[in-house]
């Protein structure tokens, strides 16, 4: 076997950097696409507070929709605030929707976190909502900090996400692979441990603390003013990380091992966190606010073995030819 590229060489490694600054501008969601969910969201306020007036209700939205990494045709998260009883009974809420005009409605009130799936034909958005679970409001605080730290988290994290959804490794729910969430924390640890790191740990670093959310504490460093700017001793560039993401995730990460820790801003041992023996625990990513949580456990060890190959390829691909785009094609079903 040949030995493994360390790095790409320079004129390869500049001509990456350049598709990913042009791939980055596509992936961004258009004004249009920002348009259509703003107005989405105005109006699912108002159709609630219309319904159900005097109840203090409100409409936040969360995951892609603020946390900088929406695409054209990510979901509009939404996490409804309400002292209303029969919004809480997500099936009421279901009902009232289907009443003015929302689509596609699905109703889940058993899960963990209850929730209602919607397709408004309007705006032409698809919407998970919950009501009254505002941890994932914390959560997405966090990814939203991270990526205002340093410029290329933002480019670098969308290619990414776009290069999980063309190879279909983007679906925890039926694929068994991961959720853009833990696709998240990957690269995040990925960006905290290089040398120079590129991130912090904004839960390591000093920070005020905030009263718990259900029991959970969701204080971390938050204050973006003094964070910006932070990994400005790291040189590398969009093409040289996303070939080391590969690199690290196809190559050196010890799967048998390690936890990967956003939290720690650094790699975790099974052993420590008794990990050991977990069902589906190939893949380890802690949870940040409920560390007793492994996110990874979406995909079973088969699932895995996909996607280590999956990395593999993409840095072979890299490695030899340099050409995002070939890394980014569809996956073609056999
Ligand atoms: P796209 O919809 O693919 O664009 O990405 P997204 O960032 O919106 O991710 P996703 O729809 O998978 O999840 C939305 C949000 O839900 C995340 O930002 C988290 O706040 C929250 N979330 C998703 N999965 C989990 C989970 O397993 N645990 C917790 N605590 N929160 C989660
Ligand atoms: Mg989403």
């Amino acid at each position: 076997e040949k030995p493994l590229l360390e790095k790409m060489p320079p004129d390869q490694e500049q001509a990456l950097t350049r598709d990913i600054e042009a791939e980055f501008e596509r992936l961004k969601p258009s004004a249009a696409s920002e348009d259509r969910r703003r107005k989405f969201l105005d109006k699912l306020s108002r159709i609630l507070n219309e319904e159900w007036p005097g109840h203090d209700t409100k409409v936040h939205a969360f995951g892609s929709t603020e946390n900088h990494l929406c695409m054209n045709d990510s979901d509009v998260d939404v996490c409804i605030t309400t002292k209303c009883k029969a919004i809480e009974s997500t099936c009421k809420l279901a009902a009232a929707l289907e009443k003015r005009g929302m689509e596609r409605i699905v109703c889940v009130p058993g899960a963990k976190v209850p929730i209602v799936k919607i397709w408004d034909p309007e705006y032409q958005v698809a919407c998970d909502m919950n009501v009254n679970s505002t941890l994932a409001l914390d959560n997405t605080r966090m990814i939203k900090t991270y990526v205002e730290i340093d410029e290329r988290v933002r480019p670098l994290a969308l290619v990414i996400k776009h290069w999980t959804k063309q190879r279909v490794l983007n679906n925890a729910a039926i694929g068994g692979t991961l959720s853009s969430y833990t696709w998240i924390c990957m690269i995040l640890n990925f960006l905290q441990t290089r040398e120079p790191p590129v991130l912090p740990s904004l839960h390591m670093l000093p920070h005020k603390k905030k009263p718990p959310n259900a029991g959970v504490d969701i204080s971390f460093a938050d204050d973006i003013e003094t964070l910006r700017g932070w990994g400005r001793d790291n040189k590398e560039t969009l093409g040289e990380l996303l070939f080391a993401f590969f690199k690290k995730y196809g190559h050196d990460l010890d799967y048998e091992k390690n936890v990967i820790s956003v939290r720690a801003g650094n790699l975790l041992s099974k052993e420590e966190k008794g990990w050991q023996f977990l069902q589906n625990n190939r893949l380890c990513v802690e949870e940040p606010f409920n560390t007793g949580r492994n996110l990874g456990n979406t995909a079973d060890d088969c699932s895995m073995r996909g996607i280590h190959l999956e990395f593999r390829r993409a840095h072979k691909i890299l490695a030899e030819k340099g050409h995002l785009a070939e890394c980014c094609e569809q996956y073609e079903f056999p």
